[in-house]
């Protein structure tokens, strides 16, 4: 990330770790946060030194990395093993690892004991829970304990089943509860929230008036800064592509290059001599 992204104020804070405070700057600073997921060592640091600010080790792992069609399936210690390998290549950006689906259900100490051992185990900053008003005490119970929260509300994937499928939510009159969901995420000490799957208007309006920022996908431009799951970010899902979803790598490159391997093996060009051992 350049001085020029970050404001001749925040500049000192251009190569320092991001942690809760440089967030809280930024939202003033209106300097826009950048988000992606992170699921191992490789593409965490890569994402580090191109400047993404948040890597988030999401329970989407469940869907884009072992293949199940929703996030549900994912347990505790799949969570903590890929946090692990992300932190392991994050320098400067902040990791936050889910909560998967399930835990939440035991309450806060339960709660608790999940989350000392995904920041004890995997080494990351802080966790994500879904849920606004509903979980608003359990956040408040880990923030008093000293671990840091994002929130996540809205479309939150855990809830599938509820919503009948992954559909936008806080249409119409349903924006009060999206609402009163970010608030009581705030009120509770989140340090942010992630706003997924809402009108672009709703998640505008959730940003104006939270004090902490709020990382969209799927909200529209006027979040505090954005979020995508990596696999959409290179287009290499194709289960499910959100219309939120921007494919950043051009289309078929990563096929193009596994077809161009397979080729060479066929026809005996790989390995070539520079890549082969002397007797
Ligand atoms: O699990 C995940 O990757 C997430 C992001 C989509 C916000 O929660």
């Amino acid at each position: 990330m350049t001085t020029q992204l970050l404001g001749a104020s925040s500049a000192q804070m251009v190569h320092a770790p991001v942690t809760v405070p440089v967030l809280q700057r930024m939202k003033q600073e209106r300097t826009p946060i950048v988000s992606l997921t992170a699921y191992d060592f490789s593409f965490a640091r890569l994402m580090d030194r191109a400047g993404v600010d948040i890597l988030l080790v999401g329970d989407s792992l469940g869907m884009v990395i072992q293949g199940h069609p929703t996030t549900l399936p994912v347990t505790l210690e799949q969570m903590i093993y890929h946090a692990a390998a992300v932190v392991r290549g994050a320098k400067r950006a902040m990791v936050v690892c889910d909560l998967p689906f399930g835990v939440c259900h035991g309450g806060g100490a339960a709660v608790m004991a999940a989350a000392v051992r995904i920041v004890k185990e995997s080494g990351c900053q802080a966790v994500k829970l879904e849920g606004g008003v509903r979980i608003a005490e359990t956040i408040r119970y880990l923030v008093e304990h000293e671990v840091p929260v994002m929130g996540h509300v809205g479309l939150t994937p855990q809830a599938v089943h509820r919503m009948g499928g992954f559909k936008v939510q806080g249409r119409g009159e349903e924006g009060e509860r999206v609402v009163a969901d970010a608030l009581a995420v705030q009120e509770a000490g989140a340090f942010a929230v992630v706003l997924e799957g809402i009108p672009a208007t709703l998640a505008e309006k959730i940003s104006k008036s939270l004090l902490i920022p709020t990382i969209g996908i799927g909200a529209g431009v006027a979040c505090d800064g954005q979020v995508l799951v990596m696999h959409d970010l290179l287009g290499v899902y194709e289960e499910v592509i959100p219309r939120f979803a921007k494919r950043y790598l051009p289309e078929g490159m990563l096929t193009a290059a596994v077809a161009a391997y397979v080729q060479e093996v066929r026809e005996r060009e790989f390995p070539g001599a520079e890549h082969s051992f002397a007797g």
